[in-house]
Order: structure tokens, then C-alpha cells, then sequence
């Protein structure tokens, strides 16, 4: 180790600052959030031995983005979570301003880490590693140190790997920057995973036709589904338009062929991955059974995260639910995991007047609608209005006050809304479009259904499984 130890510093934050995020009215009872810091991006997302492992971007020193470590959470189920030791802290020279981002890979039964190893320099260059680590038999990581210095022609922003194994080879999507400043996604492969060699780009400005992508895409995922190919990114700097991009960066998805041959990716268009106010960074993992689940960041870097309220209470951002991924019909369609039902407790119908609909307590609820012309008024703070153009989601920036809105445009007649304490997860017509979002109500939460249309709500109220 050649940097100073954190682990003492870390102890304490986790010692004093858990009780205060427990006690916090917004702190989520179903959700995986942080017991104390900051969490940003979900890494290492995978079926291993038995159980889902997920590690995340962690701060656990403070509510904000200047310490990065990789924090680990493992579930047999992807709804009971349970803590395992921190994997990898910054105390390396070629990791010292964060663990970045990265993924996991079962390397001949050992499970393996894949991360950016990020080092700024004091002129405010930077650079970045892609570095290996190797799980101990006593769960803890072992740093194997860098494999892929920064690629020529490309800025110090080149990050997060996501590695996968494809006819005995394996395989690199990273994130990066070009020296013109414009997002790339770059692939690379390894026989081993620690020589690799370059493939090229597959995605970004100048790639595939497209122009105008941004300055740097972060996060890249690529993955078979459903005979296609499907790459998720996080594109920064995209032009907003007037229904969607409006979050200050988005997740997007494309489809189309990828050959292994000759490294190509022909891909359609770009298109919004979660049309709400908190998504990013989402990564994905094939499950037990062969599903492909996606689970993403509720929050967005670099809006308003700082002003978030629960940062008074020393803990900031939280996971969304755990996602099944389909492709069908030209489009990327989300469904909460089924293992999720597990949570609900007694099933609850109604149907009539949407005005003369019951209160729903918000606090921990499920909730599906049948309906054409409503709102849905989520304790004041957050609204819905659902009409001919499809959905509205609003709410009060927390820095000016004024009202922000969200779209979904298109038909829409059925809705599924997951509520934790401070989130609302809102899945369209079975899973054609989401709109995910934190909102910060007074408890308990009161849910409304409104309007004079006939509606029919079923709905549960959902257990608390806070992370053991
Ligand atoms: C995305 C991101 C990644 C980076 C990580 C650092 O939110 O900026 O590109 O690896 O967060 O925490």
C-alpha cells in the first residue's frame, strides 16, 4: 500500500453517520442506498457462485464525489441484499482520486474486478488505468494493478470498463473522450484480460453517421438480447430537445448488428433509456436463468444533487429497482424483476371515479392503473398528468423553485408505479418507457389518483427489506 490508510477515517464515517441515514424520513426501506456518503454508479453487476453480487460507486466520508471506493452489496434473490467488505479503496498511486467505474467477471471461478484506476495531477491533467483485482477467499479484493494504460489519441477521460466473455475471448467496452473532444465508446478484446488490444470505436461522434454526440460517453454496456445487440451509454453534453435529454446528462440505448469479425456495430438511432428525473450510469448483468436485469443510478451528476435535503443527514442517492430487459418491436422494454413481487402484502382493487379513488399511503407501495385521462398526485410534491400526448411528470426545482417537467411521449394506458420513501419508479404500458425520480415529501405520504375518468387501481403496500 503506498498511500496513507483510509480505513480509520472510513469506520467512522460508517460508525456515526449509519444511525443519522436510518433515522432520515426519506431514507429508502426497499431500495439499496448508502449508510452513510455518497453512491453514484451501480459496478460489478453479476450471477457469481450462487448470489448477485453489485458494488457501487461509494464516498463514505462525506455526501459528495471527492473519494471514490467500490462498496459491495451480495443477494441471493436481487430483493434481500446483505453488506460484504469494501472491495477497493484509492490507496494505490495508480487509483489515488478514485476506484472508478468498472464491471465483474467470472474468470474461471474467480471473480474479478474491472476498474478505472483515476489520477489527477496538480496542472488539472489527468489520467486513467483500466486495472484488474481478484477476489480472496475471505471475500476481500487483492489489486492486481493496471492492464491498459490511456489509448493514444484519446484525453485522460477513458473509463469504465464493462468486460465479457464471447467464444473464449474476452471483450472491453470503455467510455472515453477523443483529443477533439467527443464522446467515444471504444472496444477492445484480451485473451487473458491482461493484454489487450484495441478494436476501435463502435459508438460516438463520427461513428455510424452520427455528429453532435456530446464531449465524452460514459458507462458503455453492450450486450445480446433478443437477436439484437443493444448498447447502453451515458452520452455528456447532448443537445436537449423539448421532450427529452432535459436531465443535465441522459442514459441512452441503441440497437442494431455487432460483428465480432470485423468489430462494427451498426447501430440505429439513439433513445432514452428512463425519461424521468433520476437516471444514470445503469449497468447490466445476465441472471441466474439467463435474463438480462439492468440496474441503474437514481441520480444524475452535476444538477442538483448537492441540494438534495438527505445530505443533512449525511447520506445522499439510492439504486432503482432491479429491471428485466427485453427487445421487441424496434424498442427496449423494462419490467421490474418478478422476484420483486415477494415484497407485496395484501392485494388491494378498486375501480370507478378517479376522484372518488382511495388515498394510497406512498410510503412503501406498488401500484397499477388502467386508465386514459388522470393525475396522480404523489403527496403534493410530485405530479403525473397523464392525457392524448402521454405523460407529464413535475415537480419544484430545488434550486429556484420553479416547476421542471418530464415527458413520455405516446399512448399510455396502463401504468406500474413502485414507491419507496423518497422514489417513485414509474413503468408505461408494460414496460415500453420509465420515468424514474427522488422526491423529498413530508410522511406519510399520501398518493392520489385524480380526475373524472373511470379508473381501475390495483395495488399493494410493499414490505421493508432494508440491506442486513
Ligand atoms: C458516472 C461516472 C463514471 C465514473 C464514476 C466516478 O457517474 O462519472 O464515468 O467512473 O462516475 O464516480
Amino acid at each position: 500500500m503506498t498511500l496513507p490508510s483510509r480505513w480509520p477515517a472510513v469506520l467512522q464515517a460508517v460508525m456515526q453517520g449509519q444511525p443519522r441515514a436510518l433515522a432520515d424520513s426519506h431514507y429508502p426501506q426497499w431500495h439499496p442506498a448508502p449508510v452513510t456518503g455518497l453512491m453514484n454508479d451501480p459496478n460489478g453487476f453479476i450471477w457469481f457462485a450462487g448470489r448477485y453480487h453489485l458494488f457501487y460507486q461509494w464516498n463514505p466520508l462525506d455526501s459528495d464525489h471527492r473519494y471514490k471506493c467500490w462498496g459491495h452489496w451480495s443477494s441471493a434473490d436481487l430483493v434481500h441484499w446483505r453488506h460484504e467488505p469494501i472491495a477497493l479503496m484509492p490507496d494505490e498511486e495508480y487509483d489515488r482520486n478514485g476506484c472508478y467505474s468498472g464491471s465483474a467477471v467470472d474468470n474461471n471461478g474467480v471473480l474479478t474486478l474491472c476498474y478505472t484506476g483515476n489520477v489527477k495531477f496538480d496542472d488539472g491533467g489527468r489520467t486513467a488505468w483500466q486495472c484488474l483485482a481478484v477476489q480472496n477467499d475471505d471475500g476481500t479484493f487483492a489489486k492486481l494493478g493496471p492492464v491498459l494504460p490511456l489509448p493514444e489519441g484519446y484525453t485522460g477521460h477513458v473509463r469504465d470498463p464493462k468486460v465479457w466473455r464471447h467464444d473464449g475471448q474476452w471483450y472491453m467496452v470503455l467510455g472515453a473522450q477523443d483529443r477533439h473532444k467527443r464522446g467515444k465508446v471504444l472496444l477492445f478484446t484480451s485473451a487473458d484480460l491482461h493484454a489487450w488490444v484495441s478494436c476501435g470505436e463502435i459508438a460516438g461522434h463520427g461513428v455510424n453517421g452520427l455528429t453532435d454526440a456530446g464531449y465524452m460517453w460514459e458507462c458503455p454496456d453492450l450486450f445480446a438480447l433478443d437477436g439484437t445487440y443493444v448498447l447502453i451509454s451515458c452520452p455528456q453534453g447532448l443537445a436537449r430537445e423539448p421532450h427529452r435529454y432535459l436531465n443535465t446528462y441522459p442514459a441512452v440505448w441503441m440497437s442494431g448488428a455487432f460483428d465480432y469479425q470485423t468489430s462494427a456495430f451498426a447501430h440505429g438511432e439513439l433513445h432514452e433509456l428512463d425519461a424521468g428525473f433520476e437516471f444514470y450510469a445503469p449497468q447490466t448483468a445476465v441472471a441466474q436463468d439467463g435474463r438480462r436485469i439492468l440496474i441503474g443510478w437514481m441520480g444524475v451528476p452535476d444538477g442538483e444533487e448537492m441540494l438534495q435535503p438527505t445530505r443533512a443527514h449525511g447520506w445522499i442517492h439510492q439504486m432503482t429497482c432491479p429491471r428485466e430487459l427485453r427487445y421487441r418491436d424496434g424498442k427496449l422494454w423494462q419490467t421490474p424483476v418478478r422476484e420483486l413481487e415477494a415484497l407485496r402484502e395484501d392485494e388491494h382493487h378498486w375501480q370507478g371515479r378517479a376522484d372518488d379513488a382511495p388515498d394510497l399511503d406512498g410510503t412503501r407501495l406498488e401500484f397499477e392503473l388502467s386508465a386514459s385521462h388522470v393525475k396522480v398526485n404523489f403527496a403534493g410534491a410530485l405530479r403525473l398528468v397523464m392525457d392524448d400526448e402521454g405523460l407529464r411528470l413535475a415537480r419544484a426545482s430545488l434550486e429556484t423553485g420553479e416547476t421542471m417537467t418530464r415527458y413520455w411521449r405516446g399512448d399510455v394506458n396502463h401504468l406500474r408505479v413502485l414507491c419507496d420513501r423518497s422514489s417513485v419508479e414509474i413503468f408505461i404500458n408494460h414496460g415500453e418507457g420509465v420515468m424514474s425520480s427522488r422526491y423529498f415529501p413530508d410522511h406519510p405520504a399520501r398518493v392520489r389518483v385524480e380526475g373524472a375518468s373511470d379508473i381501475t387501481l390495483r395495488y399493494w403496500s410493499l414490505r421493508t427489506c432494508m440491506i442486513e
